[in-house]
């Protein structure tokens, strides 16, 4: 897999050694308001998680890990084409670095894995993200009702595509 180095980020495969970075991501409850299932409450979930990322072979997606200052602060990607999706440490929200990684993965799924175009599943509520994916390009297709369970707790889909500016037609 790649690794790609933006103004501030590394980009890079996700390793076993990541394990409680992300499950500190996966189990705040801040981070994972909107996700499509609950905090992950033992590591033992985090660790399928983390070893589903991992696994992920280069036909079917490539999702990456995301490093700041030599910490890991997330995840961006697309774990299943034409998916993306990501989610950051509410510490490093608000300075740009989601946007900043996801800018070359888009380019990448476009030039490189030659994607007509990249979907995006949202949870309507969920406003930063909307906010991101639209200043990015993307615009909403189609909104579904009931789309996930999240514990107990069923939440709406907002989904949104970016077209590939090399595929004619767009
Ligand atoms: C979705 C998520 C990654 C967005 O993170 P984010 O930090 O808000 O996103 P960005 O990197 O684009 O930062 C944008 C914000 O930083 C501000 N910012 C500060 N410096 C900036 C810079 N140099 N460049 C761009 N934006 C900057 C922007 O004004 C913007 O603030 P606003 O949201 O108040 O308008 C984050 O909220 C998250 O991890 N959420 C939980 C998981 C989730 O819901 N994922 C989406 C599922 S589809």
């Amino acid at each position: 897999m790649v690794e790609i180095r933006t103004e501030k980020l590394l980009l890079r495969k996700a390793l076993h050694d990541d394990l409680g970075a992300f499950h500190a991501i996966l189990s705040d409850a801040r981070a994972m308001a909107f996700w499509y299932r609950p905090p992950h409450e033992d590591l033992a979930v985090t660790q399928a998680w983390l070893a589903d990322m991992i696994e992920i072979a280069p036909n079917i997606g490539e999702d990456f890990a995301v490093e700041f200052e030599g910490k890991l602060i997330g995840k961006a990607g697309l774990r299943k084409f034409p998916t993306i999706g990501l989610i950051f440490h509410p510490d490093v929200w608000g300075r740009g670095l989601a946007s900043e990684s996801l800018r070359p993965i888009i380019d990448r799924a476009f030039t490189e894995h030659g994607l007509p175009m990249i979907e995006a599943d949202v949870d309507p509520r969920n406003e930063s993200s909307l906010r991101l994916l639209s200043r990015l390009g993307f615009v909403e297709t189609r909104r579904e009702r009931r789309t996930s369970l999240a514990g107990d707790e069923w939440c709406d889909s907002v989904f949104l595509r970016a077209h590939s500016p090399h595929t004619k037609g767009h």
